[in-house]
């Protein structure tokens, strides 16, 4: 593991809005002791969409992808966190929730592929790409926990 602070983007995808799980998706990376540092609630456009997915664009389930994504609003967050881009994507679990393990977020609340609740950047570069479609700089709050149990 590394000991690098990094900042990732999560979407609480449209059905865990739908699902009422909003709620309990923010509050396990809150557990976890990771930084919430911008939240916003929108509606994914087709536009938007293929420059979110654009390594998926041309694969047979884009089109369906892209009607999901864009059926319903999202949460987006930006969360900072020492290693936090492997992190969450741990919490996530295996893409499909028939095969992520149980304790992983997918695993214990999806049994979809597509309807899998939650997206988190796979690496530096894509973070770093995705989190412009979704924020500017200035939408990110910078602060410091009054209370740090969790800093090492
Ligand atoms: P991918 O980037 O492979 O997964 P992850 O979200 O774990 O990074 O795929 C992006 C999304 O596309 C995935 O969350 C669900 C959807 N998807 C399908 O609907 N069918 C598929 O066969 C795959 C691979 C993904
Ligand atoms: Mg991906």
């Amino acid at each position: 593991m590394s000991d690098l602070m990094q900042r990732t983007l999560v979407l609480l995808k449209p059905d865990a809005v739908q699902r009422r799980l909003m709620g309990q998706l923010i509050a396990r990376f809150e557990a976890k002791g990771l930084n919430i540092v911008a939240m916003k609630m929108l509606k994914v456009t087709p536009e938007m969409a293929k420059k979110h997915y654009a390594e998926h664009v041309e694969k047979p389930f884009y089109p369906s992808l892209e009607s999901f994504i864009t059926s319903a609003p999202i949460v987006a967050m930006a969360i900072d966190g020492l290693d936090v881009i492997k992190v969450v994507r741990d919490m996530l679990g295996a893409t499909s929730g028939l095969n992520a393990a149980a304790g992983t977020i997918r695993g214990d609340f999806s049994s979809s592929r597509q309807m899998n609740l939650v997206h988190a950047s796979d690496g530096a570069e894509a973070a770093k790409r995705e989190l412009k479609i979704y924020f500017d700089d200035s939408e990110f709050c910078r602060y410091e926990p009054v209370l740090t149990p969790f800093m090492r």
